[in-house]
């Protein structure tokens, strides 16, 4: 079952006892005032519809805000249409804001590039009539597998000028996980590039999309038994220059694609409904999950909550968020969000310590960033790194900060706050999934007093709950389960190509309510904190990882039998993937006779990363004989935690065989 009493921070996050009210100052100038909740809870649809109407520009007005006689699939605004990219490109021209610049592109080498927002719409136009040269057409699928470069953005908002359906996978991912997503999405393209720069090198990608299109585009055929590739073209932008191995016919240059094509493109209107993009995320199973979003409702929450959870003034402030494309803060907080909004923002290629661990900071004075979105793991990694490095650049810039993508535990918040705020600026905790599309649960800037580690509150229009196991809400003061009790207009609309899937995961487990798979707590006052995942789901560096999918991998392996992942604890990176594993008996003997398995180790740790991606690598692997397992066969996670968190092994009770937590503690030499 789940596993919520394991959450050893609790107490501690109760005793917290600090709030920070908004500066009168910053109250007096902010976007969000605290009548939004009144308005809000007074009548949410409309709400939601004024939201739409200001924010966005309708080809064709809608006049029905939602429709949930088909939950928990929803509708909202469906009768009206629009181009996403209109929305984020053109009306800005047409508005006279052609000249504000859009995208201030730092590459990790420390080349620059700006695009204002007419460059945007030239480089946006001449793309989309490159794709429709090659055959994509509305609703095709385009799957983007590119480094933080502006392409990136440009080639997203492309396919939603054409109407296309984009699958950005993180260019971190490895070939065989990007295969399976073009074959799952059935993707007709792919963007790439030669490669980008990582850490001081450049860093292939376009060798990963030939190993995964293998075979597919040769002239002799698919090899074997595997299915045909459905790509028919590769578009390949040079960012390093890297020498690449070319499929003739199938492979284009983006720059001679769009070098042919007019800067003249009519965006095409789609139903509010149309799907924008499929985004894989991973769930409880091997298996990732194609989350899906469609146009309207997607583009509404996430226009409304990067204006006003982040104070945007878009003429003044220079935004960056510090997320790959590859993730949903990616999708919402730089390529659409912003560019919607009319932001000017800064996108980084490269690593925050590369040449030096000031980079960012470098960043933020160079461009003189006044809003700041990252993640609770760099605030960590910024931390272990030292006060004095930040305190080497001017950040007097900085008026908001965000974070994403894990709990922020209240100190690092704190030296969040301090160190880099200069204690001046609000912190937004932000919480929100894939699933949900946008910000859900967020202090708002000028308007709360914030408490260190808390996400506080529903934002106006949104409701939350916490509920205990019978589906009621608990008292305050009281953990239980986060579900969102109301439809939201940026939600998911299904799993790509499995609907069941997603009524199962997400609908099942409480009547009516979307089950978000995240243990919270109320404190005193109502406010929630979140505690981490109730599944099997672990959050690694802000990154979302399958156990049961690194597991599959580890037995994919011929070495391994048997194999158990967990999330440990770890000071920086939230959680660390730990593994278990069970050698099949012929390797287990060289195992002995080779003393320690620290080459099997190795060797297991490059097959997760082959399998997977490198950020999938287990931290640590121990190789045991058996696994604790409850009596129907179900691997007692909870129990294998307690021996990678160093901790006393709990209640073994209900352990088929009771002996096996002593067998792998002595096996471990007492227990790591
Ligand atoms: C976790 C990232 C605590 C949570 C936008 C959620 C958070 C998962 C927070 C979604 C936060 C995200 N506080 N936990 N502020 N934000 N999470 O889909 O467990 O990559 O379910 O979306 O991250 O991760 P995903």
């Amino acid at each position: 079952m789940t596993d919520s009493a394991d959450q050893p921070t609790l107490d501690n996050l109760l005793s917290e006892v600090r709030t920070f009210p908004p500066s009168a100052e910053f109250a007096a100038a902010a976007n969000a005032h605290a009548e939004m909740y009144s308005w809000a809870s007074a009548d949410r649809l409309e709400f939601w519809a004024e939201q739409a109407r200001t924010l966005l520009d309708w080809d064709t007005p809608f006049t029905e805000v939602l429709d949930w006689s088909g939950a928990p699939v929803a509708r909202w605004f469906a009768d009206g249409r629009l181009n996403a990219c209109y929305n984020a490109v053109d009306r800005h021209v047409a508005e006279g804001r052609g000249d504000r610049v859009a995208l201030l592109f730092e590459g990790e080498p420390g080349d620059t590039r700006t695009l204002t927002y007419a460059d945007l719409k030239s480089e946006v136009s001449r793309a989309a009539n490159a794709l429709t040269a090659l055959g994509v057409r509305t609703g095709d699928r385009v799957a983007i597998y590119l480094p933080m470069i502006p392409e990136a953005v440009v080639a997203m908002l492309a396919c939603a000028r054409v109407g296309a359906i984009h699958s950005v996978v993180f260019g971190g991912f490895s070939a065989e996980a990007l295969r399976s997503r073009i074959d799952d999405a059935q993707a007709s393209l792919v963007i790439t590039a030669d490669g980008g720069y990582r850490r001081g090198k450049p860093s292939a990608l376009k060798p990963a999309v030939d190993e995964a299109l293998g075979g597919a585009a040769d002239a002799l055929g698919p090899i074997g038994d595997a299915p045909a590739s459905p790509v028919h073209h590769v578009l390949v932008v040079r960012r390093t220059g890297q020498s690449v191995a070319w499929t003739q016919g199938r492979d284009v240059w983006w720059h001679d694609a769009l070098a042919a094509a007019s800067d003249v493109h009519e965006p095409v209107a789609v139903e509010a409904e149309h799907p924008l993009f499929i985004l894989y995320t991973s769930g409880t199973t091997g298996k990732p999950k194609g989350i899906f979003h469609t146009t309207g409702g997607y583009l509404t929450q996430v226009a409304f909550t990067h204006l006003n959870v982040f104070d945007l003034k878009a003429e003044t402030d220079v935004f960056w968020c510090t997320a790959d494309v590859g993730w949903i803060t990616g999708h919402s907080y730089v390529t659409y969000g912003p560019l919607i909004n009319g932001a000017t923002q800064v996108i980084y290629e490269g690593t925050p310590d590369t040449p030096h661990q000031g980079r960012w900071w470098e960043i933020v004075a160079k461009y003189g960033v006044t809003i700041l979105y990252t993640a609770p793991t760099a605030i960590r990694t910024c931390m272990k790194w030292g006060d004095s490095i930040p305190a080497g650049f001017d950040l007097s810039s900085l008026r908001v900060l965000g974070s994403v993508g894990e709990p922020i535990n209240p100190e690092a918040w704190m030296w969040y706050r301090r160190v880099i705020g200069h204690d001046r600026t609000p912190i937004v905790d932000t919480w929100w999934q894939t699933e949900t599309g946008a910000i859900m649960i967020t202090p708002l800037p000028g308007v709360t007093s914030t408490k260190p580690g808390s996400a506080q509150v529903p934002l106006p229009g949104i409701r939350a709950e916490v509920v205990d196991e019978m589906a009621q809400p608990v008292p305050n003061g009281s953990g239980g389960y986060l579900v969102l009790t109301e439809p939201w207009p940026s939600m998911l609309r299904g799993i790509w190509g499995d609907q069941q899937r997603f009524v199962d995961t997400y609908w099942s487990r409480f009547e009516g309510l979307y089950f978000a798979g995240d243990g919270a707590k109320k404190d005193d006052d109502g406010d929630i904190w979140l505690l981490g995942r109730v599944d099997d789901v672990m959050n690694v560096s802000g990154h979302r990882l399958s156990t049961t999918e690194i597991e599959s991998a580890l037995v994919s392996h011929p070495m391994v039998a048997e194999a158990a992942v967990v999330g440990a604890t770890d000071a920086t990176t939230g959680q660390a993937v730990v593994a278990f594993v069970i050698l099949r008996s012929e390797y287990r003997e060289r195992v002995d006779e080779v003393g320690e398995g620290a080459d099997v180790a190795a060797e297991l740790r490059n097959h997760v990363a082959k399998e997977i991606g490198p950020i999938a690598k287990p931290r640590t692997i121990l190789v045991v004989a058996e696994l604790p397992k409850t009596r129907s066969g179900k691997i007692m996670r909870r129990l294998l935690r307690d021996v990678a968190e160093h901790r006393t092994v709990g209640d073994v009770t209900t352990l088929a065989d009771s002996s096996v937590m002593a067998q792998i503690a002595t096996g471990l030499g007492g227990g790591s």
